[in-house]
């Protein structure tokens, strides 16, 4: 394992993270030592549209995927309109490669429950979810407790620090499914039904969950909500790039020697990651790797230094989507990975449209042939154009997504298929895996 240097050390932005390594900081009593609830007291004294627009200078941009404005997002809420409002905190986390946000909740719960009142006083909400996957068992505990924590000393219920603000936070349990981590087919399951997409417009925005005015925000978007509020727009935009500001948590896994969650500001490159994770583990070479979840277009050893922010990975061809960098090298094959990949989006498909529910089930078998050494060279026309019946043609993203891996490896990798199909690579799959289960 190599040690990083002190420059590439420097590149370290400890924000959502500095708690992380105090004992106990789980409990609400370390994290009112570390500055916990000062952002909340200070938020109360202000009024809510002002937090709206400290949220609009900040430049804060969703870290679920789409990298949204939050501030913009918080303002269509309508105002007056007699509803009731809700805050929902998409916890479910399911992206293969993604592990920022159980992390975050494991270690520093109330840093997300803080976000979610100041957040909800806001948007003026009087109820928030949190809605965890049901695996993260864990972090729901811990979730649990800090919500218990908070209600014990007057941060959340009625008349909050004698505001005469009222919040009544519900952590939810989903099933452990990836859809359910699409905004909608969410609010469905919070509310009870199959967790399946809704068509849009009308956005949650007016027509949420009870088809009320709903903000719909990720774990890491509504956890950088207090430090916005202490430390001040102009100090979150001293991180990132113009466009994409402040810190994030990328997510290393894979071939890397000390794999975890780094925080550096926007604009990190995968380079100087890999630097701070000790390398490349011994006897591997980066041969490619995804910038933010299996979702997200391949990257290569040549786009090393591509800064990894929104703009600059959207102009190298690739989405930042969860920053979950999974790293894979030289010993490890592209078209066995994507099928990996292809085998969960087949699985998770929700079934709503034919685009994904067909052509994630043929792709998944055009793979297991070519794999198992029974490929054709018209095999790699078909997934081509059945990714183009998928994308943009799906009613939600995760068709889309599905398309990524495909085809980007064929983009770069197509040597490699080629040497499964004209037998210069032994098959990976047996002719008893060809056939398959479901
Ligand atoms: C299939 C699919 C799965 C998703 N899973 C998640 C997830 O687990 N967590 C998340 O925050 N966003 C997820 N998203 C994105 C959400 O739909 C939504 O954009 C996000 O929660 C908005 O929050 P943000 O603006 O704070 O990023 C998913 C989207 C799709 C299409
Ligand atoms: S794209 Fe897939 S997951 Fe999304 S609605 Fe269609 S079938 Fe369901």
């Amino acid at each position: 394992m190599t040690t990083p240097r002190p420059e590439t050390l420097a590149k370290l932005t400890p924000v959502l993270t500095k708690r992380w390594l105090s004992p106990d900081a789980w409990q609400i009593g370390t994290y009112e030592k570390l500055d916990g609830y000062a952002a909340l007291r200070k938020a109360l004294k202000s009024h809510p549209d002002d937090l709206i627009q400290l949220v609009k200078d900040s430049g804060l941009r969703g870290r679920g995927g789409a990298g949204f404005p939050t501030g913009l997002k918080w303002g269509f809420i309508p105002q007056g309109d007699g509803k009731p409002h809700y805050l929902v905190v998409n916890a479910d986390e399911g992206e293969p490669g993604t592990c920022k946000d159980l992390p975050l909740m494991t270690h520093d719960p109330h840093s997300l429950v803080e976000g979610v009142i100041i957040a909800s006083y806001a948007i003026r909400a009087n109820r928030a979810y949190i809605y965890i996957r049901g695996e993260a068992v864990h972090a729901a505990r811990r979730l649990r407790n800090a919500v218990r924590e908070a209600q014990a000393k007057g941060y959340l219920g009625r008349n909050i620090l004698g505001s005469g603000f009222d919040l009544e936070l519900v952590v939810h349990s989903g099933a452990g499914a990836y859809i359910c981590g699409e905004e909608t087919a969410l609010l469905d399951s919070l509310e009870g039904f199959r967790g399946q997409p809704r068509l849009r417009p009308p956005f949650p925005a007016t027509h949420g969950l009870y088809a009320s005015p709903t903000v719909v925000n990720n774990v890491g978007t509504i956890a950088s909500v207090p430090y916005i509020v202490l430390g001040g727009a102009a100090w979150w935009k001293t991180m990132g790039t113009e466009k994409s500001a402040g810190p994030m948590i990328y997510s290393l896994s894979g071939r890397v020697a000390n794999p975890g969650q780094f925080e550096c500001s926007l604009g990190v490159t995968l380079r100087e990651l890999l630097e701070l994770a000790g390398g490349m583990q011994p006897g591997h070479n980066l041969r490619f790797w995804t910038p933010g979840g299996s979702s997200t277009p391949l990257l290569t050893a040549e786009h090393l230094d591509v800064p990894l922010d929104f703009e600059s990975v959207a102009a190298a061809g690739s989405i930042l989507g969860t920053t979950a960098t999974q790293i894979f090298s030289d010993q490890d094959c592209p078209v066995y990975a994507t099928y990996r990949w292809l085998e969960f989006y087949h699985h998770e498909s929700c079934g709503k449209c034919t685009p994904c529910r067909e052509g994630n089930y043929w792709m998944v078998r055009v793979y297991r042939r070519i794999l198992s050494g029974q490929g054709t060279h018209e095999d790699l026309d078909t997934l081509l154009d059945t990714c183009d019946n998928i994308l943009g043609r799906s009613f939600c993203g995760l068709g889309d997504g599905a398309t990524s891996s495909v085809t980007s490896s064929l983009q770069y990798f197509k040597q490699d298929y080629l040497d499964y199909i004209e037998g210069r690579t032994a098959p990976k799959l047996s002719d008893k895996q060809l056939v398959g289960a479901h």
